[in-house]
């Protein structure tokens, strides 16, 4: 299964979930999967819009620790062309009482010449994935405290440089 949303206001789409059955992993059938759900956001782009889209964002878990398990997941998303951005990305967590848990936004751009993003580019990204994604009331805080670290964060946001084994 794969979930993907385009996002009108954004020319962009945002891939929620990718899941193979266990059984089933390891033989392409998630990279087919993903890349059947970037060509969909062509096709819903073209329904709207003239030119390309400007990509796909999703969120991917930090290294944590640099486990193996997170390193290859990196890499999957990697080859596919999806790649964390240097942003404190926060997703709220959607059941109420737990806190925020912080991922990398991660983008594939689907435009020649799409990265680095300008601050403001990237906010206005930000704003529309909320909006489209997480519209529920109590992430409006989660949303400020990114929006503030990408304020206060470069001027052009380019990807960020992963561990050599993650590439
Ligand atoms: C990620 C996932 C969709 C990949 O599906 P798949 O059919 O095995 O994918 P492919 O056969 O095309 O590619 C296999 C690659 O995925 C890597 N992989 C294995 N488990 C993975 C995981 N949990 N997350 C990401 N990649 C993983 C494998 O290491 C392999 O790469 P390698 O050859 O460099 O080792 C599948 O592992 C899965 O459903 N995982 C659980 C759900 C998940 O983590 N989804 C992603 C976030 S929503």
């Amino acid at each position: 299964m794969a979930t993907i949303q385009y996002i009108e206001a954004l020319g962009a789409a945002f891939l929620g979930y990718l899941v193979v059955a266990r059984e089933a992993r390891g033989a392409g059938v998630g990279s087919s999967l993903a890349r059947r759900a970037f060509q969909e956001v062509l096709r819903a782009h073209r329904a709207v819009r003239r030119g390309r889209p400007l990509g796909a964002f999703g969120e991917l878990e930090h290294l944590h620790g640099r486990s193996r398990f997170h390193r290859r997941r990196l890499r999957f998303w990697a080859r596919l062309g999806m790649r964390p951005l240097q942003i404190a990305w926060r997703y709220p967590r959607l059941e109420p009482g737990t806190r925020p848990s912080a991922m990398y936004l991660a983008f594939k751009p689907m435009r020649p010449g799409q990265v680095p993003l300008t601050r403001e580019r990237m906010s206005s990204i930000v704003r529309g994935i909320y909006a489209e994604i997480y519209p529920q009331p109590r992430a409006r805080k989660v949303l400020r405290r990114v929006l503030l670290s990408i304020e206060k964060g470069p001027a052009r946001i380019d990807f960020r440089d992963m561990p050599e084994e993650a590439r």
